[in-house]
């Protein structure tokens, strides 16, 4: 029998646990060490099994690869829980605000109260940005998709704010960090404003991070606009839930692009383009075009019937998850503040509220749905929200990525601290042509 990786590198026999590979081939056994968390599944840690073995492992679409040890944010999907640094998201959502949320995400605890006043005014004071890039924006089509041109403006940062690229110094980082939180808004407000043909607003320092995009958003410079509270209120629950969710499309994205040692500001441009996709954070525009599509009740069973059919590649968008295979607590808590924002806003009858709580009603009690554990998502009830609060289907995902900009930085800083943190470079299977003789264009 091999040694395990432990004794190799050891010499002694270590004690810890682990788990035998029997090559039945070669009739070699090998022993491979079990990693603990302090949460969820253990893992087989298989750095060394290439030297070791000669395999590589198949796992496309990583549904069983841990790809890093992280400290943010715990999730386990059979139950529905979403913790960050141990907090229930539930509670974050009631009882915190979304500065709170960024500070323990990025510094892995609650502020105390100067602590957060010291970083509210951080971010609040870095919230304008560079003049130059109002420009920037004006090479955009007016009918640009809001998102392409968050993914363009975010990469530019670079270029504006080019003292803060430096990853391997800890003030630079820091700098990035909060200026990607206190800018995102601008930026996000501005991507909406520029479609509407209207001016860009300046934000204000006297209000909170969610009304002072609110107030980006919605205002014009004509007449005074004042922030509804409740809405301010619902829109920082939305930027609550939406903060982090560990290892997901964009925050693997982010983690692979900075392993290179790319600036932070790339990175996150890279998450968004990442995150825009219908599978991912586009899935809230995608919900609202299906609700729209379906249009009343009695043409839910039409959308089931395709959504169940494996010759038809339609899905009920905002249902299924990955990792959720119960309710996804994010969607438990954007249904009740659905409901709140339509009762402030005094609207009685929401008919793609009510086509939503049935098709729900009706998936949930359906087979297919059940066998397969495809519950709503976050994504399921986020747009009707934003809908009533007047943002268009196409700033959805905008205002996800707004919210997920914390997540995707603070995931990127515990990467660069990693002491052992080496470029991200995933093996394959090939199974293309082995080598063959060129043949001349005149022989083809
Ligand atoms: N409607 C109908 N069938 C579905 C759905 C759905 N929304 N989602 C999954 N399935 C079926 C799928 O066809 C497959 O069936 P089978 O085993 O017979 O082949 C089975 O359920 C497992 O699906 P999968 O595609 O292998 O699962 P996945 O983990 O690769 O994909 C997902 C997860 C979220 C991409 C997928 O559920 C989906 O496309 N949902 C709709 C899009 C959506 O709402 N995305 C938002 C995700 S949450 C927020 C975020 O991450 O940004």
């Amino acid at each position: 029998m091999s040694k395990s990786p432990a004794e190799a590198k050891s010499g002694k026999p270590a004690n810890g646990e682990y788990v035998t590979l029997i090559d039945h081939s070669t009739e070699k056994q090998y022993d491979l060490l079990v990693r603990s968390g302090t949460e969820g599944p253990k893992v087989i840690d298989i750095q060394s099994l290439y030297k070791d073995t000669g395999y590589f492992t198949y796992d496309p679409g990583y549904t069983s690869t841990g790809s890093c040890e992280s400290t943010i944010t715990f999730i386990d999907g059979e139950i529905g829980i979403l913790r960050h640094r141990g907090y229930s998201i539930e509670e974050l959502a009631e009882h915190s605000d979304y500065m709170d949320v960024c500070y323990l995400l990025l510094y892995g605890e609650l502020p105390n109260a100067s602590q957060k006043s010291d970083f509210v005014h951080e971010i609040t004071y870095h919230s304008m940005v560079h003049e130059q890039l109002l420009y920037f924006y004006r090479g955009f089509r007016r009918d640009a998709h809001p998102m392409a041109i968050m993914a363009g403006v975010v990469g530019a940062l670079s270029a504006f704010y080019h003292e803060s690229t430096d990853i391997n110094d800890p003030e630079q980082r820091r700098m990035a960090t909060h200026q990607l939180v206190a800018k995102m808004p601008t930026i996000a407000a501005m991507a909406y404003k520029y479609s509407l043909g209207q001016p860009f607003v300046y934000p204000r320092n006297d209000l909170s991070y969610a009304a002072n995009f609110l107030h980006m958003a919605f205002s014009v410079p004509a007449e005074e606009y004042n922030v509804n509270p409740v809405l301010a209120r619902a829109m920082d629950r939305i930027f609550i839930l939406h903060a982090d969710h560990e290892q997901n499309a964009s925050t693997s994205t982010v983690r692979i692009a900075g392993s290179s040692g790319a600036n932070p500001f790339a990175c996150i441009a890279a998450g968004i383009a990442s995150l825009w996709g219908p599978a991912h954070g586009g899935a809230n525009e995608a919900v609202l075009t299906m609700l729209r599509e379906i249009g009343s009740k009695d043409r839910i069973p039409e959308f089931i019937k395709r959504a169940k059919d494996k010759n038809d590649p339609y899905r009920l968008m905002g249902f299924g998850h990955r990792v959720y295979k119960n309710y996804d607590p994010r969607a438990a808590v954007l249904r009740e503040s659905t409901h709140e924002v339509l009762a402030e806003l005094g609207i009685k009858n929401e008919p793609l509220l009510d086509t939503a709580i049935e098709l729900e009603r009706i998936a949930l009690q359906d087979d297919y749905f059940v066998e397969k554990k495809l519950f709503p998502n976050v994504d399921f009830y986020s747009g009707i929200t934003l809908q009533a609060m007047g943002f268009p289907t196409s700033m959805f995902t905008v205002l996800f990525a707004l919210a997920r900009t914390v997540g995707w930085i603070a995931q990127w800083k515990e990467m660069i601290k990693e002491p052992n943190q080496r470029i991200g470079r995933p093996r394959q299977l090939y199974s293309g042509s082995q080598e063959r003789t060129f043949v001349p264009l005149d022989k083809r």
